[in-house]
């Protein structure tokens, strides 16, 4: 099947109560190991891309892979995504090329650094709403700010110095007309999220169902979700990396986040963890290799391993079959009829 747009992937995992995953990617060993990964669990997929990632892959064979995913893959319902998009501009890129889905994180400014006003954040996410929905595309923004930095991108820190505000979040949605929003509960991109085991309360969960209950019907997703699993960081510090000791997100929160509406989870570290983990066993266990594909086998197991776990811990492993693709051009009607008027 085609690419198929966010909105109807989360949708339908509203109505089926699950999550999605959404994992990044920056080449072709990744795709392809979430895809692989989904065929075994029969999910759906969101597959994201950040302007580093764009960057880095020149754009075009970003797209082409994900076209040859589409091709080797046709029973997987699969999103492209734009993550952190920082302007307008980059998203309206994204959209021209042929991403079925864009966020617009105007929580920052255009240097995906400063934190923003609730003006600048309503009116750069409504104009990208109004060109998206034209087209048919999703698009996802964020109120409140996440910690951490993310290929150069983020408001850095430990992500509690500007939540989520749930009246501001209702405001924000109305105004905005968008079908996902990122909120802020404490979480953050990399690695280094949290020094011991967080709880509930470190997460801001009571914050999440607030905003849930506030907004029953909006798709709400979480950032910064990785669990940064300690066997995986024991992989990379045992063949010679030197990670220092970390805690990432709980499993069971993003759960309980999944019983209070969140559809879109997002998940990079946890795969560059795994790759990284593979990679290095292989140059030391074998240090006569020298063919990449000695070492990238393993790396892509490693991640579809980890990406296969998650999609059965979301709920989203046995949903593939629910699809059949709606056009994007029959979403760009559907939005017209429903057009949101400030
Ligand atoms: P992690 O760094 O926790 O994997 O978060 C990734 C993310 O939120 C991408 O937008």
């Amino acid at each position: 099947m085609p690419l198929v747009s966010l909105r109807q992937v989360l949708d339908e995992a509203s109505k089926g109560g699950y999550g999605v995953g959404a994992f990044n990617v920056n080449n072709m060993e990744q795709i392809q190991s979430i895809m692989e990964a989904a065929r075994e669990t029969k999910s759906p997929v969101i597959v994201q891309a950040s302007r580093g990632a764009r960057a880095y892959s020149q754009d075009r064979f970003l797209y082409h892979f994900m076209l040859a995913a589409t091709e080797i893959y046709p029973e997987i319902p699969t999103v492209l995504h734009l993550d952190h998009g920082n302007s307008v501009a980059t998203c309206k890129s994204a959209i021209d090329m042929g991403f079925t889905s864009v966020m617009m994180d105007g929580s920052l400014l255009e240097d995906g650094k400063t934190p923003s006003s609730f003006e600048y954040n309503v009116q750069v996410t409504r104009e990208v709403v109004e060109l998206a929905h034209a087209k048919g595309v999703t698009v996802e923004g964020e109120i409140g700010c996440l910690g951490g930095i993310e290929d150069g991108h983020g408001a850095g820190g430990d992500g509690l110095s500007h939540l989520t505000d749930p009246q501001q979040a209702v405001e924000f949605v109305k105004q905005t007309g968008l079908d996902a929003l990122a909120i802020a509960i404490g979480t953050s991109h990399g690695a280094y999220k949290f020094s011991s085991k967080p709880t509930g309360e470190t997460l801001k969960m009571a914050r999440l169902i607030e905003i849930h209950k506030r907004l029953p019907n909006v798709h709400l997703v979480m950032h910064g979700s990785s669990s940064v699993p300690k066997d995986l960081q024991d992989i990379i510090n045992q063949y010679g990396g030197r990670l220092r000791p970390t805690w990432g997100v709980p499993v069971e929160e993003i759960q309980l986040g999944i019983k209070n509406g969140v559809r879109k989870i997002n998940v990079d570290t946890d795969n560059r963890l795994a790759i990284t983990g593979a990679i290095r066993k292989v140059f030391v266990e074998k240090p006569e290799e020298f063919d990449p594909r000695s070492y990238m086998k393993p790396a892509r197991e490693a991640m579809k391993k980890v990406v296969a776990l998650r999609m059965t811990q979301f709920g989203q492993a046995g949903h593939a079959g629910d699809y059949s693709p709606i056009p994007l051009a029959v979403m760009a009607h559907h939005y017209a009829d429903h057009a949101v008027t400030v």
